[in-house]
């Protein structure tokens, strides 16, 4: 098979949902269809359950389960899907935003009761950063949920993005009677189960089989909400879910593996297969002979007497080939990765080569971080994999001055990792970390205590926001350093951040400071 061959069967996507809307769940089936497991309940969830909330040790053992399924490789028909794991709890949302970064596509998960929730919310503004086309699928449709109207008028409103519905349910709940798909013009029963798979029927919408198949009742409501489908929303059109502008609605019940299929079938048809990528210099195309890849995750090893990490590296471009030397473009060096991982399902193996879309692992000592790139000698960096403004602030306290080293290892180490920011204030040194949830300073806490041997204290500090700065002028830029001394401080980049105390402060600021611009993310251009 010839590159661009390579290149057309691949699909590397991500799953995201708010928590319990049943991204695991859709996972596990997804993986049944790929013959990628053999029964149900074989997907140890990433997520933390409620009860562990507070439980650090419980993070720890997520953490080892978490490689295993950070990335899932299988193969359905004659695609090859990568499908990468995002956790699902908030205070790790930041590991979530990275692994968009690597994806091509997602399926958004929404649960028919609650409708929209918060951290979808979010996670569709990552998406929408880079124009990833988004497939919905609305889940738990054998729970009285909301009026699917109303369901698709949320998803537009709060996720500001236009659906088009491509199944639409026959009833909900108790009486759910199952989903017609408006694509294929075919009609899917409900029947619950776990593991068989209903094949559609053909059935024209106003043939009476309809009728004694679902119902009168039931019959006569979907004709009408059919009706008003297509006389509201346009036809589908690929090139508008492609460019992140429509996102396509199915609806089911992942733990009755019903619309599962249907799903996959559509998704490997519309899904796109590894897209160009931008860098620094310019735009790489997927096809391109010369291999480029980026990373988008490093994964500290469980065992504390070994430091090496797993760096999860994007192939974007050409073939990666076992044992090549490659070009560390940060570190303006030449690699040799002999031992890079492949990841298919929940198996780990040796890989001889791979392709664009493809996720890899590689061991490492040291030497990688979040956002470097690797190519074949080419001096370009991929962009688009930016930091965000953390939400909690604490000031970093060492507590045994003889282990001042091992802190400051440890701290670069795990930062490198992407557990959490470290800011250093210009003024004093003053080392501050920021995190999406309060949960990642006790990871932090106790790895630092466990794996290095520092012993450090965390000082809430009242900071609101984390903004990268930046103007055209300057002598501008100097002034505003200035007056702001104390509130300056640089990222692990080095790039200058302005740490605003709090909402209307920031506003204040911004007011008084026209010229200068403000960025919650650290690339901006
Ligand atoms: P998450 O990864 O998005 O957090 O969600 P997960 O798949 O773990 O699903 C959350 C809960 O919702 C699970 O129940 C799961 O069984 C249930 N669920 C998933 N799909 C459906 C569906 O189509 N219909 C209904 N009624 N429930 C569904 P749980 O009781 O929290 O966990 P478990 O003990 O069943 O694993």
């Amino acid at each position: 098979m010839n590159l661009e061959q390579e290149i057309a069967k691949r699909r590397t996507f991500g799953i995201i949902s708010h928590p319990d809307a049943g991204k695991t769940t859709l996972t596990e089936k997804l993986l049944l269809f790929g013959g990628a497991i053999q029964k149900a309940g074989a997907v140890k969830s990433s997520k933390i359950k409620d009860h562990a909330r507070s439980d650090w040790m419980e993070i720890e053992k997520q953490r080892g389960i978490s490689v295993a399924t950070s990335v899932m490789g299988f193969n359905y028909r004659d695609v090859k899907i990568n499908l990468l794991d995002t956790p699902g709890h908030k205070d790790f949302a930041e590991d979530t935003y990275r692994t968009l970064t690597a994806v091509d596509s997602v399926i958004m998960v929404i649960d028919c009761v609650k409708g929209v929730e918060m951290q979808t919310e979010k996670l569709m503004e990552v998406c929408r950063m880079r124009n990833t086309p988004v497939i919905c699928f609305i889940n738990k449709l054998d729970r009285e949920g909301r009026d699917p109207f109303d369901l698709i008028d949320e998803i537009e409103e709060k996720l500001d993005i236009k659906v088009r519905p491509l199944s639409w349910p026959i009833s909900m709940g108790k009486t759910f009677k199952g989903v017609y798909s408006l694509y294929e013009k075919s009609l899917h029963l409900f029947t619950p189960s776990k593991i068989t798979i209903e094949e559609g029927l053909e059935v024209d919408i106003n043939d009476p089989q309809l009728d004694e198949r679902v119902g009168e009742n039931n019959a006569k409501q979907l004709r009408a909400d059919v009706e008003l489908i297509e006389g509201v929303y346009p036809d589908f059109n690929i090139q508008d879910y492609l460019d992140g502008k429509v996102a396509p609605v199915f609806f089911g019940s992942a733990v009755n593996n019903f619309g599962v299929k249907e799903l996959l079938d559509t998704f490997i048809r519309i899904a796109p297969p590894p897209v160009e990528r931008e860098t620094t210099v310019r735009v790489v195309e997927p096809e391109e002979k010369k291999f480029t890849g980026f990373i988008f995750k490093i994964h500290a090893n469980m065992d504390p007497q070994h430091r090496n990490r797993i760096a999860f590296l994007r192939i974007c471009s050409g073939k990666f080939e076992r044992g090549s030397n490659y070009y560390h473009v940060r570190q303006e060096k030449n690699l040799r990765f002999s031992n890079a991982t492949a990841f298919m399902a929940q198996d780990r193996e040796t890989v001889e080569e791979a392709f664009p879309g493809d996720i890899i692992g590689i061991y490492d000592t040291g030497n990688l971080k979040i956002g470097d790139t690797i190519t074949e000698g080419e001096k370009v960096m991929y962009t688009g994999i930016p930091s965000f403004s953390p939400e909690i602030f604490k000031e970093v306290i060492n507590l045994d001055a003889m282990k001042t080293k091992q802190l400051e290892k440890g701290l670069l180490q795990l930062m490198e990792e992407g557990v959490a920011q470290l800011f250093t204030y210009e003024l004093g040194k003053r080392k501050v970390v920021g995190v999406v949830g309060a949960l990642q300073f006790e990871v932090i806490q106790f790895r630092l205590k466990n794996e290095y041997n520092a012993t450090a204290e965390f000082q809430s500090q009242s900071i609101y926001k984390a903004c990268w700065i930046s103007s055209d002028d300057p002598k501008k830029l100097n002034e505003f350093i200035d007056s702001k001394q104390r509130h300056i401080a640089r990222d692990k980049d080095g790039k200058l951040v302005f740490m605003a105390e709090s909402r209307a402060w920031l506003q204040m600021v911004q007011d008084n400071f026209p010229e200068i611009q403000f960025h919650f993310t650290s690339e901006f251009k």
